[in-house]
């Protein structure tokens, strides 16, 4: 069977938002036959903010933005896929090119601005998904603000609406470098206000459909030490229910290679890794371990997940090595987590969150 590794060649010779919609394509068409692997692995179980997660590994937001291919994405193993960031109107985002691969660095520079179809198209693919679903699929729905939208909380309490009911957690993103304005909600004024009349509303629904719908909050790794004692402090006391720990950095490291290290946007991928692992270790040290924290940002490898566990995280996501190694990276991923879950005597994965905070 072709492997992602015969392919990648091909598809690097495209412009990399090209060779993104090229993918999405493949995977909604099922043009995608080596991502047929679901495993279980029972030490990898566990109920985070009340779901059950089959495993720690999941999409990270922007790979889907449209909700286009959750069926396809669930057979590559993922634990849960995090869909969007939608927005409530269609946007086209930053002109293009926006989109760069730092292969040497193996890492990616996005500043695609929230790119997406909209709420309304949205939600017909999620409900299409959950009619054709004869499987239990978790999945978030990551919701993000329109660039024209002058009050930003208006799009997220609006969107709360539209979409609680249809996912397993939303995820509140308010970390994105490329929409403008939009990381000053994380200072801690704006944000107490923010985050109170997000959980006014989410209140509002639970009452309204006898459920409650897990939130996430989406920071960024930008953040100061105080910053993100503050962020800490607030998603606790406004009750949200985990944070996502971290989004693309505006920061370069020193040592980057690529031709287009210089390029403006968010940068993912392995010079991320670092940064994002001690933003989620000292997040776990200020949340005390009190809520779930999903350590995202470089990682690609069991090894990787692993550290972000041991630093914290309850759950783990993957985007940007998704690009340079495949979706058959993910059962890999998982099933080398089960095996070092086992080696190392640990009864289930849970037991590893937090150990080297
Ligand atoms: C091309 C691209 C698009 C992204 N779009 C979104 C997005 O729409 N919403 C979001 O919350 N994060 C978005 N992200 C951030 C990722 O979800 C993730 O937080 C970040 O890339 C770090 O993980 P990684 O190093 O595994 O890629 C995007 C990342 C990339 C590379």
């Amino acid at each position: 069977m072709a492997s992602y590794s015969l392919l990648r060649p091909l598809l690097f010779q495209l412009d990399a938002e090209k060779a993104h919609h090229l993918a999405i394509s493949a995977l909604r068409f099922g043009l995608y036959p080596w991502c047929n692997s679901r495993q279980n692995f029972p030490n990898l179980h566990q109920t985070i903010a009340g779901i059950d997660f089959e495993n720690p590994i999941g999409l990270g937001a922007g790979f889907d933005k449209n909700a286009e291919c959750i069926p396809a994405l669930w057979k590559a193993g993922f634990g849960f896929l995090e869909v969007g960031t939608v927005t409530p109107k269609p946007q086209a985002g930053n002109p293009k090119p926006r989109l760069f691969r730092l292969e040497s660095d193996q890492a990616i520079i996005n500043r695609l601005g929230f790119n997406n179809k909209g709420e309304n198209e949205f939600k017909r693919n999620i409900n299409n998904c959950l009619q054709a679903s004869e499987n239990k699929r978790i999945f978030g729905i990551n919701i993000g603000k329109n660039k024209t939208t002058e009050d930003p909380v208006s799009d997220y309490l609006h969107l709360l609406h539209e979409v609680c009911n249809l996912s397993a957690y939303i995820t509140i993103n308010i970390s994105s470098p490329n929409t403008p304005g939009l990381r000053s909600i994380q200072s801690a004024e704006m944000l107490d206000d923010f985050l109170g009349k997000i959980s006014k509303v989410s209140n509002q629904l639970q009452v309204e459909h006898a459920k409650r719908t897990p939130l996430f909050l989406k920071i960024a790794p930008d953040v100061s030490m105080e910053e993100l004692r503050d962020i800490c402090t607030l998603s606790l006391s406004h009750g949200l229910d985990g944070l996502i720990i971290t989004n693309t950095t505006l920061s370069r490291p020193a040592n980057l290679k690529s031709r287009h290290k210089y390029e403006a946007g968010g940068l993912s991928g392995r010079p991320l890794s670092a940064l994002s692992t001690e933003t989620l270790r000292q997040a776990y040290r200020f949340t005390e371990g009190k809520i779930p924290l999903i350590g995202v940002g470089g990682v690609s490898s069991a090894e990787d997940a692993w550290e972000k566990i041991a630093a914290g995280a309850s759950l783990v996501q993957i985007y940007s090595a998704l690009i340079y190694q495949g979706l058959e990276m993910v059962p890999k991923v998982i099933q080398a987590l089960s095996e070092r879950v086992e080696r190392e005597g640990f009864a289930n994965i849970s037991e590893v969150i937090g150990k080297s905070s």
